[in-house]
C-alpha cells in the first residue's frame, strides 16, 4: 500500500473535526445517523481502512510492539515539539499547531477551576499522536476506538466498512462476548490500537487514575457518548467513565477558543509537568 492510500486524511485534525461536527451539540439529535453524506471523501476512506485493518491480530502485535517502550528517554514539552513538526498539509493559515490544541483544551480545564492533574491532562492527551511519526498509518493512530474480540457496536460510525474486517468473519470474535466475560472490566478488553492506548501506556506510572482514564478512552465514542458496551465493563468503570465524559467537551470543543500565547504560557506548564511526571520518561 502507498503511502498516499495509507493515510488519506491531509491531518490527523479532520478526524478530530468530523467527530466535533458529529457531536455538534446545535444539531438536532435526529440528524446523528446523517453524517453519510457530509462527511468528506477522505474521512470515509480514513474509516474504511480503520474498520478493515483494526484486528485482534493487529492490536496485539502493535501492544506489543509499543507497550514496552523501547523508543528511548524523551521530556513531555519535547514529545510536544516533536508532534509539532508533523506537518498538516491544509490551510496553513486557520490551522492551530499541535501544541497552541492541547494548551487551548487545557487552558479551558484551568478556566473551570478543575484540579491540576486534569490540566495537565488536557495538555498531553493527544501526545500518542507520535505514532504518526513513528511511521505508523493514520488509521492505526486515531480514529473512534472500539473493543476488537468481539462484536461491533452498531454505535460505532460507518459499522458496515467492519464487513471487510477478517474478525467479522470469525465466528468466535463475532459473539456479542467474544473472547471476553461478561462484566470483565474494560482493563481486560482490547480496543483498536490508536494514541489513547499508547499514550496510556506511556504515562501509567505518574497519573492518577482518572487522568488515565481520559486518556486511555477518550475516543471510545460508542461506550461514553452513545453508552454501549456495559456489558464489558465492571463497576469501577463506569463510575471512571464519568470523568471521561467530564474530559471530552473540552477535547471537542475548545479548539475555536481565542489563541493562545505559548511562550507566555510554558513556565505554568513546565512546573505541572514537573509536579507529576519526571524530566524524562520512555517512549
Ligand atoms: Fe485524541
Ligand atoms: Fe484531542
Amino acid at each position: 500500500m502507498s503511502s498516499a492510500e495509507a493515510n488519506p486524511l491531509a491531518n490527523l485534525e479532520q478526524w478530530d473535526d468530523f467527530v466535533k461536527d458529529r457531536y455538534d451539540p446545535g444539531k438536532p439529535k435526529e440528524s446523528f445517523r446523517h453524517y453519510d453524506e457530509k462527511t468528506p471523501p477522505v474521512v470515509r476512506e480514513f474509516y474504511r481502512l480503520n474498520h478493515q485493518n483494526q484486528t485482534r491480530e493487529f492490536v496485539l502485535q502493535k501492544k506489543n510492539e509499543y507497550t514496552g517502550k523501547r523508543r528511548g528517554p524523551m521530556g513531555i514539552w519535547e514529545a510536544m515539539e516533536y508532534l509539532n513538526t508533523l506537518v498538516d498539509d491544509s490551510d496553513p493559515d486557520t490551522n492551530l499547531s499541535q501544541i497552541e490544541h492541547n494548551l487551548q483544551a487545557a487552558e479551558a480545564i484551568r478556566r473551570d477551576g478543575h484540579p491540576r492533574w486534569f490540566v495537565l491532562t488536557g495538555l498531553i492527551h493527544d501526545l500518542g499522536k507520535l505514532l504518526c511519526l513513528y511511521g505508523e498509518p493514520q488509521w492505526a493512530v486515531v480514529g473512534d476506538t472500539f473493543p476488537v474480540g468481539c462484536a461491533y457496536s452498531d454505535k460505532i460510525v460507518f459499522p458496515e466498512f467492519f464487513e471487510k474486517n477478517p474478525d467479522f468473519h470469525n465466528s468466535t470474535y463475532q459473539t456479542k462476548l467474544g473472547v471476553y466475560e461478561e462484566g470483565c472490566g474494560l482493563s481486560n478488553v482490547d480496543l483498536s490500537w490508536g494514541h489513547d492506548e499508547y499514550l496510556y501506556h506511556v504515562m501509567k506510572d505518574y497519573l492518577p487514575e482518572p487522568a488515565l482514564y481520559m486518556i486511555r478512552y477518550h475516543s471510545f465514542y460508542s461506550a461514553h457518548r452513545e453508552g454501549d458496551y456495559q456489558y464489558l465493563m465492571n463497576d469501577h468503570d463506569r463510575e471512571m467513565f464519568a470523568w471521561v465524559r467530564t474530559f471530552n467537551p473540552y477535547d471537542l470543543y475548545s479548539k475555536g477558543d481565542e489563541r493562545v500565547d505559548t511562550a507566555k504560557l510554558r513556565p505554568y506548564y513546565e512546573d505541572l509537568i514537573a509536579e507529576y511526571i519526571p524530566a524524562k520518561i520512555d517512549w
